[in-house]
């Protein structure tokens, strides 16, 4: 079996039930993605590098703490998944403890560029059709409502304020969605950004129109 192959395996024991759209195939769809990102800005990987990118894509929601109550476990098992198929841990184990919107929102963390891709193709799979569609499955699972006018979008928030507080799904567009763009790593990734983000203003023009 080849490395994806295995990670697609190891991963369906966490991720296949997931109702909020962390589940295998957004995972799938990171890999493709930070693939095609890499391949359209002319970057050449050696094959160790691709390994890296295929676990980081593949695993980074594994140990997520707002997905998981077990992190440290899953830590083990994943550093043993990446032992057991010779991936360099370090490399995997810096971009995914380290590339996730929350973590990023007090202090910048530095990527590898490995790391910059990865995260960049998560980024994309927030926005766009899918995107929109994970934030209200997102939401609705946490018990958020559609929307609310008298909830007011919120501003400048640490990791706990962002997890803790209650939102509605629309105001997350606001609170995370719509900035993602700005913050995108890669020339590539940047492009297909902007498009999507463009549907998505789309999207919230018409649904207020209706509202
Ligand atoms: P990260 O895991 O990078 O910290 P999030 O916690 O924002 O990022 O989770 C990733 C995805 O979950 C988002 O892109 C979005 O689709 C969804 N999500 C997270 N929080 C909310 C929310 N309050 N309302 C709707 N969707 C959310
Ligand atoms: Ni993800």
């Amino acid at each position: 079996m080849d490395i994806e192959n295995k990670l697609v395996q190891f991963i369906k024991r966490y991720m296949s039930e997931d109702p909020t759209g962390h589940d295998v195939y957004h995972s799938k769809r990171v890999a493709k993605m930070a693939k095609e990102l890499v391949n359209s800005d002319k970057l050449t990987l050696s094959e160790e590098e691709a390994k890296i990118l295929l676990s980081a894509s593949y695993l980074h929601d594994v140990i997520d703490d707002k997905l998981t109550e077990s992190k440290d476990i899953r830590l083990k098992e994943v550093e043993k998944f990446l032992v057991d198929n010779h991936v360099d841990i370090d490399a995997v184990m810096d971009i995914i403890l380290n590339m996730s919107y929350s973590d990023n929102l007090k202090n910048k963390k530095k990527l590898s560029t490995i790391g910059q891709y990865v995260q960049d193709a998560d980024r994309l799979d927030a926005l766009g059709a899918i995107g929109i569609a994970r934030a209200f499955a997102y939401g609705g699972h946490k018990g958020n409502l559609i929307y609310n006018p008298e909830i007011n979008i919120k501003k400048d928030f640490d990791k706990e304020t962002y997890r803790s507080q209650k939102s509605t799904s629309v105001n997350h567009f606001y609170e995370k969605l719509f900035k993602l763009k700005d913050l995108m790593n890669t020339n590539s990734g940047k492009k297909i950004a902007a498009k999507r983000t463009a549907f998505m203003e789309d999207f919230i023009a018409e649904f207020k129109e209706e509202w």
